[in-house]
C-alpha cells in the first residue's frame, strides 16, 4: 500500500470532508447516474456469485444513489442499508427509495451507525481508495458482519491498471494507490477470511472511437481501452 498519512481526527475527517464536496458536486451534476452505469456491469458479475434471499441484510458502503442496495433487493435480499460520505448523494439515495426495505444515512465507512453481526453480504464499489485508513474501514465491516458474511469490494483504480492512475491527479483529492495484493492482505488482517482478488471485465461493447471524448480521465482512447482490458479488481471475503 502507497504510504500516505491522512491524519486521524473527528467525523468527517479532513480526508472524508473532501470526498463529501467532490461527490455532493457531482450529485449536483447528475453524475451519480452515469457512475451506477459505468459500474453496473462488473458489479452485477460480482453479485451472480451472491445467492440473495429474504433472510439476509445487505449493505453498501459508499453507496452514492444507493442503486446497488436497490439491485440487490430486487436480487432477492430481504432489506438494505447504504452509507456515503456525501449528503448529496444519501438525499438523491433517499428520494429513489421505493418501499421501506431499505435505508439510507449519511456516514464514514470506519464507524458504521450498525449493530455487530447486522449484515449477511457487504458491497462497496469504486469507494476503498478514497478512505483515510481503507484498513479501519475493513475492521469496521468486519464489526458489522454476521458470521459467515460474505464481502465484495470492487475498485478500477489500482496499482496494475496504469490507465486509471491518471485518475490520481484529476479526482482533486487524495486517494490510495492499493495493489492486487495489499486488498487481501488488509482484508484478512482486519478480520475477513478466504480473502482472494479476481479481475472482472465489463462484458458491454465499449465506446467506439468516434464517440470517445478525451478527458482528465481518460487522456486518449488508447488510455480507455487500456482500462477496459486491466478491468476492475474485486476482493472477495467470508467473514
Ligand atoms: C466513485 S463513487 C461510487 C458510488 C457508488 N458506489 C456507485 O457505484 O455509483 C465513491 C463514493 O464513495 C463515497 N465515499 C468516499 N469516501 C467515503 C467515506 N470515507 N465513507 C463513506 N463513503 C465515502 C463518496 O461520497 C462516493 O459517493
Amino acid at each position: 500500500m502507497t504510504a500516505v498519512d491522512f491524519g486521524t481526527g473527528p467525523f468527517p475527517h479532513p480526508v472524508e470532508a473532501g470526498a463529501a464536496a467532490l461527490f455532493d458536486d457531482w450529485a449536483a451534476a447528475g453524475r451519480d447516474r452515469s457512475m451506477a452505469d459505468g459500474h453496473r456491469d462488473v458489479t452485477g458479475q460480482l453479485l451472480d456469485n451472491w445467492a440473495l434471499d429474504a433472510a439476509h441484510h445487505v449493505l453498501d458502503v459508499g453507496c452514492g444513489n444507493g442503486w446497488a442496495v436497490r439491485w440487490m433487493l430486487a436480487r432477492g435480499a430481504g432489506a438494505g442499508a447504504g452509507v456515503d460520505v456525501s449528503a448529496a448523494m444519501i438525499a438523491r439515495a433517499q428520494g429513489l427509495r421505493d418501499g421501506g426495505r431499505c435505508h439510507f444515512r449519511v456516514a464514514s465507512a470506519a464507524s458504521l451507525p450498525f449493530a455487530e453481526g447486522a449484515f449477511s453480504h457487504i458491497l462497496s464499489v469504486e469507494s476503498l481508495y478514497y478512505y483515510p485508513d481503507p484498513a479501519a474501514a475493513l475492521a469496521e465491516w468486519a464489526r458489522v458482519a454476521a458470521p459467515g458474511a460474505r464481502l465484495g469490494v470492487i475498485v478500477d483504480l489500482y496499482r496494475e491498471s496504469p490507465a486509471t492512475h491518471a485518475w490520481i491527479g484529476a479526482l482533486g483529492v487524495p486517494v490510495h494507490l492499493l495493489s492486487e495484493a495489499d486488498l487481501p492482505a488488509l482484508a484478512t488482517a482486519a478480520g475477513w477470511t478466504r480473502a482472494t482478488t479476481v479481475r472482472l471485465r465489463d462484458r458491454r461493447p465499449p465506446t467506439p472511437p468516434a464517440d470517445f471524448a478525451p478527458s482528465p480521465f481518460w487522456p486518449d482512447y488508447g488510455t480507455y481501452l487500456s482500462h477496459r482490458e486491466h478491468g476492475s479488481l474485486a476482493l472477495l471475503a467470508s467473514r
